[in-house]
Protein backbone atom coordinates (compact mmCIF):
# COMPACT_ATOMS: atom_id res chain seq x y z
CA UNK A 1 0.00 0.00 0.00
CA UNK A 2 0.99 3.49 -0.78
CA UNK A 3 0.68 6.53 1.98
CA UNK A 4 -1.63 8.80 -0.49
CA UNK A 5 -3.86 8.53 -3.55
CA UNK A 6 -5.58 11.01 -4.84
CA UNK A 7 -8.61 11.31 -6.59
CA UNK A 8 -10.09 14.55 -8.08
CA UNK A 9 -13.37 15.30 -9.14
CA UNK A 10 -16.22 13.25 -6.66
CA UNK A 11 -18.45 13.03 -9.29
CA UNK A 12 -19.88 9.16 -10.88
CA UNK A 13 -15.83 7.92 -11.68
CA UNK A 14 -14.39 9.45 -8.96
CA UNK A 15 -16.63 8.64 -5.94
CA UNK A 16 -16.55 4.82 -7.28
CA UNK A 17 -13.03 5.28 -7.86
CA UNK A 18 -12.23 5.70 -4.46
CA UNK A 19 -14.46 3.61 -2.75
CA UNK A 20 -13.02 0.55 -4.89
CA UNK A 21 -9.29 1.56 -3.98
CA UNK A 22 -10.43 1.95 -0.46
CA UNK A 23 -11.80 -1.28 -0.80
CA UNK A 24 -8.59 -2.74 -2.11
CA UNK A 25 -7.34 -0.92 0.32
CA UNK A 26 -4.04 0.65 -1.82
CA UNK A 27 -3.64 3.31 0.04
CA UNK A 28 -3.67 4.44 3.64
CA UNK A 29 -5.62 7.46 2.92
CA UNK A 30 -7.59 8.23 -0.32
CA UNK A 31 -8.31 11.88 -0.89
CA UNK A 32 -11.32 13.44 -3.15
CA UNK A 33 -11.41 16.87 -4.10
CA UNK A 34 -14.00 18.76 -5.94
CA UNK A 35 -15.06 22.18 -6.52
CA UNK A 36 -18.74 21.33 -5.19
CA UNK A 37 -19.22 22.37 -1.56
CA UNK A 38 -19.98 19.76 0.65
CA UNK A 39 -19.95 16.95 -2.29
CA UNK A 40 -16.78 15.33 -1.70
CA UNK A 41 -16.92 15.68 2.00
CA UNK A 42 -20.31 14.13 2.25
CA UNK A 43 -19.25 11.00 -0.41
CA UNK A 44 -15.90 10.30 1.26
CA UNK A 45 -17.89 9.97 5.10
CA UNK A 46 -20.14 7.78 3.36
CA UNK A 47 -17.45 5.45 2.16
CA UNK A 48 -15.41 5.60 5.36
CA UNK A 49 -18.78 4.99 7.28
CA UNK A 50 -18.72 1.34 5.16
CA UNK A 51 -15.36 0.25 5.94
CA UNK A 52 -16.46 -1.56 9.13
CA UNK A 53 -18.78 -3.22 7.28
CA UNK A 54 -16.71 -4.10 4.49
CA UNK A 55 -13.67 -4.45 6.79
CA UNK A 56 -10.68 -2.07 5.28
CA UNK A 57 -8.86 0.70 7.44
CA UNK A 58 -8.33 3.08 4.43
CA UNK A 59 -9.13 6.53 5.50
CA UNK A 60 -11.36 8.34 2.96
CA UNK A 61 -11.01 11.98 2.96
CA UNK A 62 -13.19 14.74 1.26
CA UNK A 63 -12.17 18.44 0.43
CA UNK A 64 -12.32 21.48 -1.53
CA UNK A 65 -8.72 21.90 -1.66
CA UNK A 66 -5.17 20.71 -2.08
CA UNK A 67 -3.48 20.85 1.26
CA UNK A 68 -5.03 17.75 2.50
CA UNK A 69 -3.72 15.87 -1.18
CA UNK A 70 -0.28 16.98 -0.36
CA UNK A 71 2.60 14.40 -1.01
CA UNK A 72 0.03 12.26 -2.67
CA UNK A 73 2.06 9.07 -4.59
CA UNK A 74 -0.82 8.39 -7.35
CA UNK A 75 -3.51 10.75 -8.48
CA UNK A 76 -6.31 9.95 -10.69
CA UNK A 77 -7.72 12.48 -12.39
CA UNK A 78 -11.82 12.68 -13.39
CA UNK A 79 -12.79 16.13 -13.09
CA UNK A 80 -14.96 17.23 -15.75
CA UNK A 81 -17.82 17.15 -17.69
CA UNK A 82 -19.10 14.18 -18.97
CA UNK A 83 -20.76 13.06 -22.38
CA UNK A 84 -24.66 13.74 -22.74
CA UNK A 85 -26.49 11.78 -25.76
CA UNK A 86 -25.78 12.94 -29.15
CA UNK A 87 -21.98 14.73 -27.62
CA UNK A 88 -19.13 13.55 -28.74
CA UNK A 89 -15.81 12.81 -26.27
CA UNK A 90 -14.69 15.71 -29.05
CA UNK A 91 -17.36 18.36 -27.56
CA UNK A 92 -15.65 18.51 -24.25
CA UNK A 93 -12.35 19.64 -25.61
CA UNK A 94 -12.39 23.07 -24.53
CA UNK A 95 -14.14 22.44 -20.74
CA UNK A 96 -12.41 19.81 -19.70
CA UNK A 97 -8.86 21.40 -20.75
CA UNK A 98 -9.68 24.46 -18.76
CA UNK A 99 -10.41 22.21 -15.62
CA UNK A 100 -7.40 19.43 -16.30
CA UNK A 101 -5.47 22.44 -16.56
CA UNK A 102 -6.29 23.84 -13.65
CA UNK A 103 -6.29 20.93 -11.64
CA UNK A 104 -2.80 19.80 -12.96
CA UNK A 105 -1.02 23.41 -11.50
CA UNK A 106 -2.51 22.63 -8.13
CA UNK A 107 -0.63 18.71 -8.39
CA UNK A 108 2.10 20.56 -9.78
CA UNK A 109 2.47 22.60 -6.57
CA UNK A 110 1.51 20.26 -3.99
CA UNK A 111 2.28 16.57 -5.36
CA UNK A 112 5.07 17.52 -7.65
CA UNK A 113 6.42 13.57 -7.66
CA UNK A 114 3.00 12.27 -8.19
CA UNK A 115 2.16 9.68 -11.04
CA UNK A 116 -1.24 11.07 -12.82
CA UNK A 117 -3.38 9.01 -14.14
CA UNK A 118 -6.00 10.98 -16.49
CA UNK A 119 -9.60 9.62 -16.55
CA UNK A 120 -10.81 12.94 -18.02
CA UNK A 121 -12.08 13.04 -21.85
CA UNK A 122 -11.02 13.60 -24.53
CA UNK A 123 -8.98 11.26 -22.73
CA UNK A 124 -5.40 11.15 -24.89
CA UNK A 125 -5.79 15.27 -25.42
CA UNK A 126 -6.30 15.74 -20.99
CA UNK A 127 -3.64 13.16 -20.93
CA UNK A 128 -1.30 15.86 -22.97
CA UNK A 129 -3.04 18.59 -21.32
CA UNK A 130 -1.78 17.27 -17.80
CA UNK A 131 1.66 16.52 -19.04
CA UNK A 132 2.65 19.98 -20.64
CA UNK A 133 0.62 21.82 -17.12
CA UNK A 134 2.91 19.59 -14.66
CA UNK A 135 5.62 19.43 -16.62
CA UNK A 136 6.26 15.57 -15.16
CA UNK A 137 7.74 13.48 -17.31
CA UNK A 138 6.02 10.46 -19.46
CA UNK A 139 6.58 7.91 -17.07
CA UNK A 140 4.29 9.63 -14.54
CA UNK A 141 1.57 10.29 -16.92
CA UNK A 142 -1.00 7.78 -18.03
CA UNK A 143 -4.38 7.77 -19.73
CA UNK A 144 -7.21 5.23 -18.82
CA UNK A 145 -8.70 4.17 -21.63
CA UNK A 146 -7.49 0.63 -23.05
CA UNK A 147 -8.33 -1.09 -19.83
CA UNK A 148 -11.65 -0.04 -20.33
CA UNK A 149 -12.11 -0.28 -23.88
CA UNK A 150 -9.99 -4.19 -23.78
CA UNK A 151 -12.62 -4.70 -20.61
CA UNK A 152 -15.59 -4.12 -22.84
CA UNK A 153 -14.22 -5.94 -25.45
CA UNK A 154 -13.58 -9.15 -23.57
CA UNK A 155 -17.12 -9.06 -21.88
CA UNK A 156 -18.68 -9.25 -25.58
CA UNK A 157 -16.70 -11.75 -26.70
CA UNK A 158 -17.28 -13.96 -23.40
CA UNK A 159 -21.06 -13.06 -23.65
CA UNK A 160 -20.94 -14.37 -27.76
CA UNK A 161 -19.11 -17.45 -26.56
CA UNK A 162 -20.91 -18.03 -23.13
CA UNK A 163 -17.43 -18.73 -21.55
CA UNK A 164 -15.96 -16.96 -18.90
CA UNK A 165 -14.36 -13.27 -19.01
CA UNK A 166 -11.30 -14.63 -17.19
CA UNK A 167 -10.40 -16.91 -20.42
CA UNK A 168 -10.34 -13.75 -23.05
CA UNK A 169 -6.73 -12.29 -23.40
CA UNK A 170 -7.09 -9.38 -25.86
CA UNK A 171 -5.82 -6.14 -26.60
CA UNK A 172 -7.63 -2.53 -27.85
CA UNK A 173 -4.96 -0.18 -28.76
CA UNK A 174 -5.44 3.62 -29.98
CA UNK A 175 -7.08 6.77 -29.29
CA UNK A 176 -10.30 6.54 -26.77
CA UNK A 177 -12.70 6.82 -29.43
CA UNK A 178 -14.38 5.81 -32.57
CA UNK A 179 -11.47 4.87 -33.99
CA UNK A 180 -10.06 2.85 -31.05
CA UNK A 181 -8.49 -0.61 -32.70
CA UNK A 182 -8.98 -3.51 -30.97
CA UNK A 183 -6.29 -5.88 -32.10
CA UNK A 184 -7.82 -9.51 -33.32
CA UNK A 185 -4.82 -11.02 -34.41
CA UNK A 186 -4.13 -10.72 -30.47
CA UNK A 187 -7.36 -11.74 -29.37
CA UNK A 188 -7.73 -15.03 -27.75
CA UNK A 189 -9.66 -17.54 -25.53
CA UNK A 190 -7.24 -19.48 -23.15
CA UNK A 191 -4.50 -19.41 -26.22
CA UNK A 192 -7.24 -20.67 -28.86
CA UNK A 193 -7.04 -17.83 -31.80
CA UNK A 194 -10.79 -15.85 -31.60
CA UNK A 195 -11.06 -16.22 -35.70
CA UNK A 196 -11.34 -20.21 -34.99
CA UNK A 197 -14.15 -19.56 -32.33
CA UNK A 198 -15.77 -16.90 -33.70
CA UNK A 199 -16.86 -16.34 -37.56
CA UNK A 200 -15.51 -13.05 -39.14
CA UNK A 201 -18.93 -10.85 -39.24
CA UNK A 202 -19.98 -11.64 -35.59
CA UNK A 203 -16.47 -10.56 -34.80
CA UNK A 204 -16.64 -7.42 -36.66
CA UNK A 205 -19.96 -6.91 -35.27
CA UNK A 206 -18.05 -7.40 -31.70
CA UNK A 207 -15.42 -4.48 -32.93
CA UNK A 208 -18.11 -2.42 -33.81
CA UNK A 209 -19.97 -2.15 -30.20
CA UNK A 210 -16.94 -2.00 -28.62
CA UNK A 211 -15.57 1.22 -30.62
CA UNK A 212 -19.41 2.47 -29.36
CA UNK A 213 -19.55 0.69 -26.28
CA UNK A 214 -19.31 4.70 -24.25
CA UNK A 215 -22.11 5.65 -26.44
CA UNK A 216 -24.22 2.65 -25.91
CA UNK A 217 -24.20 3.40 -21.91
CA UNK A 218 -24.79 7.40 -22.33
CA UNK A 219 -27.70 6.01 -24.71
CA UNK A 220 -29.04 4.23 -21.68
CA UNK A 221 -28.14 6.57 -18.90
CA UNK A 222 -28.92 10.01 -21.05
CA UNK A 223 -27.50 12.32 -18.22
CA UNK A 224 -24.19 10.92 -17.52
CA UNK A 225 -21.70 7.92 -18.95
CA UNK A 226 -20.39 5.47 -17.82
CA UNK A 227 -18.69 5.09 -14.12
CA UNK A 228 -18.47 1.03 -12.88
CA UNK A 229 -16.06 0.06 -15.16
CA UNK A 230 -14.31 3.15 -16.29
CA UNK A 231 -13.38 3.05 -12.21
CA UNK A 232 -13.10 -0.89 -12.29
CA UNK A 233 -10.14 0.18 -14.87
CA UNK A 234 -8.43 3.47 -13.44
CA UNK A 235 -8.10 1.13 -10.12
CA UNK A 236 -6.22 -1.49 -11.93
CA UNK A 237 -3.66 0.80 -13.47
CA UNK A 238 -3.25 2.28 -9.61
CA UNK A 239 -3.12 -1.38 -8.16
CA UNK A 240 -0.48 -2.34 -10.87
CA UNK A 241 1.76 1.06 -9.62
CA UNK A 242 0.76 0.70 -5.94
CA UNK A 243 2.03 -3.53 -5.80
CA UNK A 244 4.40 -2.72 -8.68
CA UNK A 245 2.91 -5.89 -10.55
CA UNK A 246 4.72 -5.09 -13.84
CA UNK A 247 1.38 -5.38 -15.57
CA UNK A 248 0.93 -5.36 -19.17
CA UNK A 249 -2.09 -3.14 -19.89
CA UNK A 250 -3.01 -1.06 -22.58
CA UNK A 251 -3.16 2.59 -21.91
CA UNK A 252 -2.58 6.15 -23.35
CA UNK A 253 1.33 7.19 -22.96
CA UNK A 254 3.30 9.68 -24.35
CA UNK A 255 4.67 8.24 -27.34
CA UNK A 256 8.52 9.08 -28.84
CA UNK A 257 9.02 7.04 -31.79
CA UNK A 258 7.06 3.50 -30.98
CA UNK A 259 4.89 2.37 -33.78
CA UNK A 260 6.69 5.30 -35.54
CA UNK A 261 4.88 7.64 -33.47
CA UNK A 262 5.96 10.78 -31.78
CA UNK A 263 4.34 13.60 -30.21
CA UNK A 264 0.88 12.17 -28.77
CA UNK A 265 -0.93 10.44 -26.55
CA UNK A 266 -2.07 6.71 -27.57
CA UNK A 267 -3.18 3.97 -26.11
CA UNK A 268 -0.27 1.24 -26.44
CA UNK A 269 0.91 -1.82 -24.70
CA UNK A 270 2.76 -0.43 -21.49
CA UNK A 271 4.26 -2.02 -18.44
CA UNK A 272 3.17 -0.39 -15.63
CA UNK A 273 5.29 -0.56 -11.82
CA UNK A 274 6.05 0.91 -9.05
CA UNK A 275 7.59 4.50 -11.44
CA UNK A 276 4.90 4.28 -13.18
CA UNK A 277 5.18 3.50 -17.06
CA UNK A 278 8.29 1.31 -16.78
CA UNK A 279 8.32 0.65 -20.95
CA UNK A 280 6.15 0.48 -23.98
CA UNK A 281 5.73 -3.03 -25.64
CA UNK A 282 6.22 -3.27 -29.70
CA UNK A 283 4.11 -5.59 -30.75
CA UNK A 284 4.01 -6.88 -34.41
CA UNK A 285 0.42 -5.25 -36.10
CA UNK A 286 -0.99 -6.65 -39.54
CA UNK A 287 -1.05 -3.70 -42.07
CA UNK A 288 -4.41 -3.18 -41.45
CA UNK A 289 -4.09 -2.85 -37.83
CA UNK A 290 -0.98 -0.59 -38.46
CA UNK A 291 -3.18 1.55 -40.90
CA UNK A 292 -6.12 1.91 -38.30
CA UNK A 293 -3.46 2.88 -35.37
CA UNK A 294 -2.47 5.88 -38.18
CA UNK A 295 -6.25 6.72 -38.70
CA UNK A 296 -6.95 6.30 -34.57
CA UNK A 297 -3.35 8.70 -34.29
CA UNK A 298 -4.83 11.16 -36.45
CA UNK A 299 -8.02 11.14 -34.87
CA UNK A 300 -5.95 12.37 -31.81
CA UNK A 301 -3.63 14.90 -33.23
CA UNK A 302 -6.57 16.99 -34.52
CA UNK A 303 -8.01 18.03 -30.92
CA UNK A 304 -4.59 17.93 -30.05
CA UNK A 305 -3.78 21.02 -32.25
CA UNK A 306 -7.28 22.64 -30.82
CA UNK A 307 -6.37 22.49 -27.22
CA UNK A 308 -6.29 25.71 -25.82
CA UNK A 309 -3.50 25.55 -23.42
P1 LIG B 1 -19.40 13.65 -13.23
O1 LIG B 1 -20.10 14.82 -13.82
O2 LIG B 1 -20.22 12.65 -12.47
O3 LIG B 1 -18.23 14.12 -12.28
C1 LIG B 1 -17.30 15.10 -12.64
C2 LIG B 1 -16.93 15.84 -11.39
O4 LIG B 1 -15.87 16.75 -11.68
C3 LIG B 1 -18.09 16.69 -10.82
O5 LIG B 1 -18.36 16.29 -9.49
C4 LIG B 1 -17.56 18.09 -10.89
O6 LIG B 1 -18.00 18.94 -9.84
C5 LIG B 1 -16.05 17.87 -10.83
N1 LIG B 1 -15.26 19.00 -11.26
C6 LIG B 1 -15.51 19.90 -12.24
N2 LIG B 1 -14.55 20.82 -12.29
C7 LIG B 1 -13.65 20.50 -11.32
C8 LIG B 1 -12.42 21.07 -10.88
N3 LIG B 1 -11.91 22.15 -11.46
N4 LIG B 1 -11.79 20.48 -9.85
C9 LIG B 1 -12.29 19.37 -9.24
N5 LIG B 1 -13.44 18.79 -9.63
C10 LIG B 1 -14.11 19.34 -10.65
O7 LIG B 1 -18.65 12.92 -14.44
P2 LIG B 1 -18.06 11.44 -14.46
O8 LIG B 1 -19.07 10.51 -14.98
O9 LIG B 1 -17.44 11.19 -13.15
O10 LIG B 1 -16.93 11.59 -15.59
C11 LIG B 1 -15.78 12.38 -15.33
C12 LIG B 1 -14.93 12.52 -16.59
O11 LIG B 1 -14.40 11.26 -16.95
C13 LIG B 1 -15.67 13.01 -17.82
O12 LIG B 1 -14.87 13.87 -18.57
C14 LIG B 1 -15.94 11.73 -18.60
O13 LIG B 1 -16.16 11.96 -19.98
C15 LIG B 1 -14.67 10.99 -18.33
N6 LIG B 1 -14.72 9.55 -18.53
C16 LIG B 1 -13.65 8.97 -19.17
C17 LIG B 1 -13.58 7.63 -19.34
C18 LIG B 1 -12.38 7.03 -19.98
O14 LIG B 1 -12.42 5.88 -20.41
N7 LIG B 1 -11.27 7.72 -20.06
C19 LIG B 1 -14.67 6.74 -18.90
C20 LIG B 1 -15.73 7.43 -18.19
C21 LIG B 1 -15.73 8.80 -18.03
C1 LIG C 1 -16.73 5.87 -21.93
O1 LIG C 1 -16.07 5.27 -22.78
C2 LIG C 1 -17.55 8.18 -21.70
O2 LIG C 1 -15.34 7.75 -22.35
C3 LIG C 1 -16.39 7.29 -21.62
O3 LIG C 1 -17.67 5.34 -21.33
Amino acid sequence: MVNKITVVGAGNVGATTAQRLAEKELARTVVMVDVMEGIPQGKALDQWQSAPIEGFDTRVIGTNGYEETRDSEIIVITAGIARKPGMSRDDLLNTNAGIVKQVSQHIKATSPNAILIVVSNPLDVMSYVAMKVTGFPRERVLGMAGVLDTARYRAFIAEALDVSVRDIQAMVLGGHGDTMVPLISYTSVSGIPITQLIPQAKLDAIVERTRSGGAEIVKHLKTGSAYYAPSSAAVQMCEAIVLDQNRILPCAAWLEGEYGMSGLFLGVPCKLGRRGLESIIEVELTRGERDALAKSADAVREPMGAVKL
